[in-house]
């Protein structure tokens, strides 16, 4: 691999090119394990707002295969680049501020990304990786249910050896850009990464419900009137930077093709891109369609945080190279469909094994 820009292409055509849109045996042995304490859904409604038990199973039984998918996708071309692979080589420990985490979807989407890179070795360690996630959001049953899916995660990990383990460093019940005054008093004072998946719909034209959730809720989002929630939402994640890891940081904003002109609204600066791409999926919601669904979203990573800005000697924030070179990989016809020996790890050996 000679640069960036390579490491990048070769991963993500790797993954495409053999047709390896399914989900790993990590993510399926999880779905089937925490399957088991929500009642069976009866239909999909719901299922996009997990709040209490019924919906949050009705969220892992519909979606949560195909938000993996879009996570994994966006986190080929924002974080597979050589700072990122030769970071995740050297540290550690990684930690993770999921916010709106719902029931974990984006950070476990990311440990098994990193238990992918790991197994193919694009990430050497001499020693374990631990990952440790803060988990955010207004809904208590989402926390509680984002803790009991790391606790089950943790242990089927702890079938490939202990190099990678998984934590729960604190959890933040509160309203978004209350996130900032809970990282004050949290013992936990840094993020390395950043994930803000499937939410802008609710925090910004929605945003009043916090009032209702959140006793003297203080977020100046839930109390603004909705058309000057995306700026304030891109003033706390201009203020969220200086928490960001000052040596490596990268965030990700993920959200459904309806609401991605919302993305470059409440991005905290103007040069950074926001990639809309799609995946085709056989079936998301079979109560509800029978037909193939085509799954279109919007994607922007971006690396640093904005408030390092001050820190001297320090890179300007940038977009991501391989956001702007990549971005005509993603076109309309990306095709996931369940191709159950095609996983990611078994085409990434398999081109090794023949080249
Ligand atoms: C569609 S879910 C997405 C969950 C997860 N990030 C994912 O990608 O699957 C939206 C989440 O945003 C949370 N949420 C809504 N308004 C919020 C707010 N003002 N602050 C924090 N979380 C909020 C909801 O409780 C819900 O868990």
């Amino acid at each position: 691999m000679k640069n960036d820009t390579i490491n990048a292409e070769s991963l993500f055509s790797i993954w495409k090119k053999n047709g390896a849109w399914d989900i790993s045996y990590l993510i399926s042995e999880l779905r089937s394990r925490i399957l088991k304490k929500y009642p069976v859904p009866d239909s999909s409604e719901n299922a996009q707002n997990p709040s209490d038990p019924d919906s949050i199973g009705k969220n892992i039984v519909y979606l949560f295969p195909s938000h993996i998918m879009k996570i994994q996708k966006a986190l080929c071309t924002t974080m597979a680049d050589k700072e990122s692979l030769d970071y995740f080589s050297q540290i550690g420990n990684i930690t993770v501020l999921d916010l709106a985490c719902g029931p974990g979807t984006a950070s476990f989407a990311f440990v098994d990304f990193i238990l992918g890179l790991l197994r193919n070795a694009y990430i050497k360690r001499a020693s374990p990786l631990q990952i440790t996630i803060i988990f955010q959001d207004l809904e208590v049953n989402c926390l509680q249910a984002a803790e009991y899916h790391t606790n089950v995660l943790r242990n089927i990990l702890s079938q490939y050896g202990n190099w990678l383990r998984i934590s729960v460093g604190d959890t933040f019940r509160c309203s978004i850009s209350e996130t900032i005054n809970l990282m004050n008093n949290s013992h936990i004072q840094t993020f390395d990464l950043m994930f803000l998946a499937n939410a802008l719909d609710p925090i910004l034209i929605h945003g009043h419900k916090a009032l209702e959730l959140i006793p003297d809720c203080q977020d100046p989002i839930a109390h603004a009137r909705p058309c000057d929630r995306p700026a304030l939402l891109g003033n706390f994640l201009n203020n969220l930077g200086k928490y960001a890891n000052p040596y490596y940081s990268r965030d990700l904003l993920l959200q459904e093709n309806r609401y991605a002109p919302l993305i470059p609204i409440c991005l905290p600066s103007q040069e950074l891109k926001v990639i809309r791409t799609s995946m085709t999926q056989k079936t998301i919601r079979p109560d509800y369609s029978s037909e193939t669904m085509i799954v279109p979203f919007a994607y922007c990573g971006y690396k640093y945080s904005f408030s390092n800005k001050a820190i001297s000697n320090y890179p300007i924030p940038q977009p991501l190279a391989c956001l702007e070179n990549f971005a005509n990989c993603f076109g309309e016809n990306d095709y996931y469909e369940s191709i159950p020996e095609l996983l990611l790890l078994d085409a990434v050996c398999r081109r090794f094994a023949v080249g």
